[in-house]
């Protein structure tokens, strides 16, 4: 996003909130108490739009965008969150039916909104869209597994599911989304958190739109394992996948919660 800082003389009530907000410290008032960039302050701005998302009046705007375009924030129900946290599941059985394309445009939108460390642009979302692509991936997957002698013990554990007609790494999902992070790009210590972080909003998205998913190891430890599936998720270079969620229309409806044991928790 180009970055850019500009006021609405008219609207600004000089109140500083966009000033104290900046964590990195790169606006500043004016002579005429209109806040601004300080010299360096571009280099150092991070894009995060604090400034722009705490003007009371919407006078900033921020790399050319109106505040009028900007939904009031609003924080909804927490019960109605906790529900869908406590309802949310593994889901292993899917309809062979491609996710609606209203419904992937929506979760494309929202994979913008995740926070990344540093608001760096560190991740890259390879998306396979459609029942038949995924048919495809799957059948790839398989050939090369069954071309091989001896595999490591997850895939010898997939072939003998394959055995026993079962396909552990895709469940028949009608999509997957692989997470890759660009670790130069990654403000460091936060390249595995960046990518984790994205999976879990889309996660609960997902099935607040009614699609059942999947965080699955196995997908990720047999892409890594076999260089000519990973190569068909057309990571980009520089990037390296992190993660894989299967997703798709669930072919199992849970009619209750489950109930969980309490987390470990230390109080200090
Ligand atoms: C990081 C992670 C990796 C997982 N990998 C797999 C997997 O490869 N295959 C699978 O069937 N389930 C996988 N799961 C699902 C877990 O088994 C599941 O979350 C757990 O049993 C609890 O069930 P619930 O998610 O429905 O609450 C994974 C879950 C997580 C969080």
């Amino acid at each position: 996003m180009k970055k850019s800082v500009t006021v609405d003389r008219d609207k600004c009530v000089h109140c500083g909130m966009c000033i104290r907000d900046c964590i990195v410290n790169c606006l500043r008032f004016d002579d005429e108490k209109i806040p601004g960039y300080t010299p360096d302050g571009s280099e150092k701005c991070v894009a995060c739009q604090h400034c722009f998302a705490v003007c009371p009046t919407g006078a900033l705007s921020f790399g050319g965008k109106n505040p009028a375009d900007s939904c009031d924030a609003g924080y909804g129900d927490s019960g109605e969150l906790l529900r869908l946290i406590q309802s949310r599941r593994s889901v292993r059985f899917f309809r062979e039916q491609d996710i609606p394309a209203e419904t992937m445009d929506k979760l494309i939108a929202m994979l913008a909104f995740p926070p990344r460390g540093g608001n760096a642009d560190s991740l890259h979302f390879s998306i396979v869209g459609t029942a038949e692509k995924m048919r495809a991936l799957a059948q790839f997957t398989r050939e090369t597994i069954q071309a091989m002698d001896k595999g490591s013990p997850v895939i010898e554990f997939c072939r003998d599911n394959y055995n026993k007609g079962i396909d552990f790494i895709y469940r028949g999902a009608p999509s997957l989304v692989a997470v890759s992070v660009n670790k130069a790009r990654a403000v460091a210590g936060c390249e595995n958190a960046d990518p984790i972080i994205a999976l879990s909003y889309l996660d609960l998205y997902a099935q607040s739109l009614g699609l059942g998913t999947l965080w699955s190891d196995c997908t990720l430890t047999v892409a890594n394992a076999l260089p000519g599936v990973k190569a068909k998720l057309k990571i980009p270079a520089g990037f390296e996948l992190n993660y894989v969620m299967l997703l798709g229309l669930p072919a199992v409806k849970y009619k209750r919660t489950v109930q969980r044991e309490p987390a470990n928790v230390n109080i200090i």
